[in-house]
C-alpha cells in the first residue's frame, strides 16, 4: 500500500487520475492539494470538490489550496482545452428543478496553505509519503525552499510531466506542465529526491477515444458515467480539431498506475535537465534516454513505454467499478 498526497491543478485528465486514485485499494490518498496550471487555483481548488462529490464518500482526504502563481513566469492556463471552469464546463450544467448536476462535495478546505500541508504530511508519514504531482511544480517547489530537511523524507515524487523524444503540447519543445512553471520543476529535479517522470513520450501512448468511452458507459447513468462523458467532450472536440482523433489523453492518469500497476510500465535512469530561460526552449526537458549513455550521474526514472491496452481497460475496470 502507497501513501500519496496528489498535487494537481483539474483539469480534465486531473480528476479521470483523481477518481482512478481514489477507486484504487494500492492507495491510501491522505491529501490532496491544488495548484495553479490547467485553471487558477481558486477554480482548481472547486473543481476538487466537484471530482470529490462523484465518489460520495464518508470522510475525506486532507484538502489545501497551493500557489496561485509560478515561482517566476507569469501564469499560463489551458481552459482552450479544459473548458472555462476547467472541468468541460460541467459547473454550468443544471438538474430540471435548476441545482448543480454536478454539486461540491461538503468537504472542508484546510486553513493552511497547500505548501503547509505537504510538509506537514511529510512530517505524519517520514520515509512513506509518495507525492503524485500533476500540475506545475509551483508547490512541491516552494515546500523544498521552505523546508528542505522536511522534503528529504519524502519517499518519492512521481509526476507527469516533460517531453523528450516527441514535440512539446504548449510550445515545440515543452510540456504544459514544466513550462507553466520551469524554475519549479528545476528545483524538484535537482533536489535529490527520487524522482519518478510520466512525460508526454508515455503518455501520448494512451488515447482514450470517443467511441471506446461511449462502448464503455453504454446504458448506465451513473453520477461517474455521466461525469466521464459530460467532462471530456469538450476537451475531445479541441483534440479533434487540434490533436488529430476524437478523444484524449488521459495523461495523469498514468502516474498513478505507475504505482498500483508498475508491471504495466517500463523506465530508464536518467539525468534530466530543464531549460527556464530560452526564448524558443522555455520549459524544455533535456536527458539522453539511451540506455548507459550516462555522462552524468541519473537524477530521476523516466517512464518511455506503457501496455496502453492493459491500462486502458484497467482504468475503466477501476474507475467505472
Ligand atoms: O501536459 C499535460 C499536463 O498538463 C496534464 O497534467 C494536464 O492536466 C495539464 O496539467
Ligand atoms: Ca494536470
Amino acid at each position: 500500500m502507497h501513501r500519496i498526497l496528489i498535487d494537481t491543478d483539474p483539469g480534465v485528465d486531473d480528476a479521470l487520475a483523481i477518481l482512478l486514485a481514489m477507486k484504487s485499494p494500492e492507495l491510501q490518498v491522505e491529501a490532496i492539494t491544488t495548484v495553479s496550471g490547467n485553471v487558477h487555483v481558486e477554480q482548481a481548488t472547486q473543481n476538487l470538490l466537484t471530482i470529490l462529490s462523484l465518489l460520495e464518500l464518508t470522510e475525506y482526504p486532507i484538502v489545501a489550496k497551493g500557489e496561485a502563481q509560478p515561482l517566476v513566469k507569469p501564469l499560463v492556463m489551458a481552459e482552450h482545452v479544459h473548458g472555462e471552469d476547467g472541468l468541460g464546463n460541467i459547473s454550468k450544467l443544471r438538474n430540471p428543478d435548476g441545482s448543480p448536476r454536478y454539486p461540491l462535495a461538503n468537504c472542508e478546505i484546510s486553513t493552511i496553505s497547500g505548501v503547509d500541508l505537504i510538509l506537514e504530511t511529510v512530517d505524519r508519514f517520514p520515509d512513506e509519503l509518495v507525492v503524485v504531482a500533476l500540475g506545475p511544480l509551483t508547490n512541491i517547489s516552494r515546500a523544498i525552499q521552505k523546508d528542505a530537511e522536511c522534503m528529504q523524507r519524502l519517499r518519492s515524487i512521481v509526476l507527469m510531466g516533460g517531453v523528450f523524444s516527441e514535440y512539446g503540447n504548449v510550445t515545440t519543445t515543452a510540456e504544459f506542465n514544466v513550462f507553466v512553471d520551469p524554475h519549479a520543476a528545476h528545483e524538484v529535479f535537482n533536489s535529490g529526491m527520487p524522482v519518478h517522470i510520466a512525460p508526454l513520450d508515455v503518455t501520448h501512448q494512451v488515447r482514450l477515444t470517443s467511441e471506446r468511452l461511449d462502448a464503455e458507459i453504454e446504458g448506465r447513468s451513473d453520477k461517474i458515467s455521466c461525469f466521464l462523458k459530460e467532462s471530456t467532450q469538450p476537451c475531445m472536440e479541441f483534440y479533434r480539431e487540434h490533436v488529430g482523433f476524437y478523444g484524449l489523453h488521459i495523461h495523469d492518469a498514468l502516474p498513478i498506475g505507475m504505482l498500483t500497476h508498475p508491471g504495466f510500465f517500463e523506465s530508464v535512469e536518467a539525468y534530466v535537465q530543464v531549460e527556464t530561460e530560452g526564448n524558443l526552449t522555455s520549459g524544455m526537458t533535456v536527458a539522453d534516454l539511451r540506455r548507459d549513455r550516462h555522462n552524468s550521474v541519473p537524477n530521476a526514472s523516466v517512464c518511455i513505454k506503457v501496455d496502453a491496452d492493459a491500462f486502458l481497460d484497467h482504468f475503466f475496470e477501476r474507475v467505472l467499478s
